[in-house]
């Protein structure tokens, strides 16, 4: 009997009654095909700093390196929000666990549940065949260059200022773009052959680089289509002739700005999950955040948590069948018509609205 050791990581807002969903489909899964799971629960974001004063605790890193995978829900809530260079913040836990895993590679999938459809703000005819999957780089970049917050002379004592200066820098070294192309390469190769990159070469050195890396591993990939597109022509584009995108790669913070978009063409944000992968231990989580406002109430969706399992059976442990059963599951559970409050709309019989629980239920029941 197989056994993996998954790292749990909850964190705040909706993320326990998310994550419980998850932990009861992925066992289902397991019994299904032999596999058994046993789950260590640890801290990470506005939890951890209230436990532990610090948004990712060493113990959590320990849990996390010394399991098969890692599954995450959501971190972060007002109760956290600063500005305050000084205070620790819940998104320190999700950016430091990228970081100390090493997992560069942010795989989200766009794709469109038929069901759901009519949730798109765009035209039928516009998002009909959107499926895409945006690689996005996840260690490097603006996220993670040098910053600075500070005080000098310039400007200071005018209009009250006290002469404040900060900067960010956006950086990236060779084996960086080339590690993120190749993911992106092969990912088209097992999808519908196409690879769109995205920079902003008309301006910025690091994009150029970009471009000429991801042409050279391109190279090696004469089956896969590729084509360059400037970042805010990507934006247009998205919303433009989505259905026209396969995978599409880009660096850090394109690729978070980018990836809610494409979310949005969907309509249906509590359906995206992404899978973050490095060269070892890697971490599945929803697109979503931690949807404060209507956490502990038992109405949030855990479609996207489930489906962050989907991409955990299929990535880490070649569970193939499994999650092909869990996606059929969730498609035939909205095909029924049953739907959490964030994704029912004004056909939606009363008696088809359910809970966070009663969702997680039929998706098991559909196994
Ligand atoms: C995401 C989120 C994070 C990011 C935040 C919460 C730090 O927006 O995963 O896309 O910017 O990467
Ligand atoms: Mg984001």
């Amino acid at each position: 009997m197989t056994n993996y050791k998954i790292c749990l990581l909850p964190g705040d807002g909706i993320g326990p009654e998310i994550i419980a969903e998850g932990v009861k489909v992925m066992n289902a899964a397991g019994a299904k095909y032999g596999v058994t799971f046993a789950c260590t629960e640890a801290l990470i974001g506005g939890c951890a700093i209230d436990a532990a004063g610090t948004a990712l605790p060493d113990e959590t890193l320990e849990v996390a390196n010394a399991s098969d995978a890692v599954l995450l829900a959501a971190v972060g809530g007002p109760k956290w929000d600063t500005t305050d260079p000084a205070k620790p913040r819940p998104e320190q836990g999700l950016l430091g666990i990228r970081k100390a895993l090493g997992l560069y590679t942010n795989l989200r999938p766009v794709q469109i549940f038929s069901a759901l459809a009519d949730a798109s703000t765009l035209k039928p005819e516009v998002i009909d065949g959107v499926d895409m999957m945006i690689v996005r780089e996840l260690t490097g970049g603006l996220y993670f260059g040098k910053r600075e917050r500070f005080y000098d002379e310039e400007g200071a004592g005018a209009l009250g200022a006290r002469g404040q200066r900060a900067y960010d820098t956006l950086e990236y070294r060779e084996y960086e773009i080339e590690r993120i192309a190749r993911q992106a390469f092969e990912a088209a190769r097992k999808r519908r052959g196409k690879v769109t990159s995205v920079d902003k070469a008309n301006v910025l050195e690091t994009s150029r680089m970009w471009r000429e890396i991801v042409h050279r591993v391109g190279a090696e990939y004469p089956d896969v289509e590729l084509e360059d597109l400037l970042v805010d022509n990507t934006a247009m584009q998205l919303i433009n002739r989505p259905a026209d995108f396969d995978v599409v790669v880009t660096e850090n913070m394109f690729g978070d700005i980018l990836s809610d978009e494409a979310a949005q063409i969907t309509g249906s944000l509590g359906m995206l999950a992404s899978a973050s992968l490095g060269d070892g231990v890697a971490l599945y989580e929803p697109s979503h955040g931690s949807a404060p406002d209507i956490a502990g109430r038992g109405i949030a969706n855990p479609l996207a948590q489930i489906l962050s399992v989907e991409m955990m059976l299929r990535y880490s442990f070649g569970m193939t069948e499994a999650a092909d059963d869990i996606k059929r599951a969730v498609t035939e559970v909205l095909d029924e018509g049953w739907r959490t409050g964030d994704i029912k709309d004004a056909e939606t019989p009363a008696d088809h609205v359910v809970g966070t629980v009663q969702m997680g239920d039929l998706v098991v029941a559909h196994l």
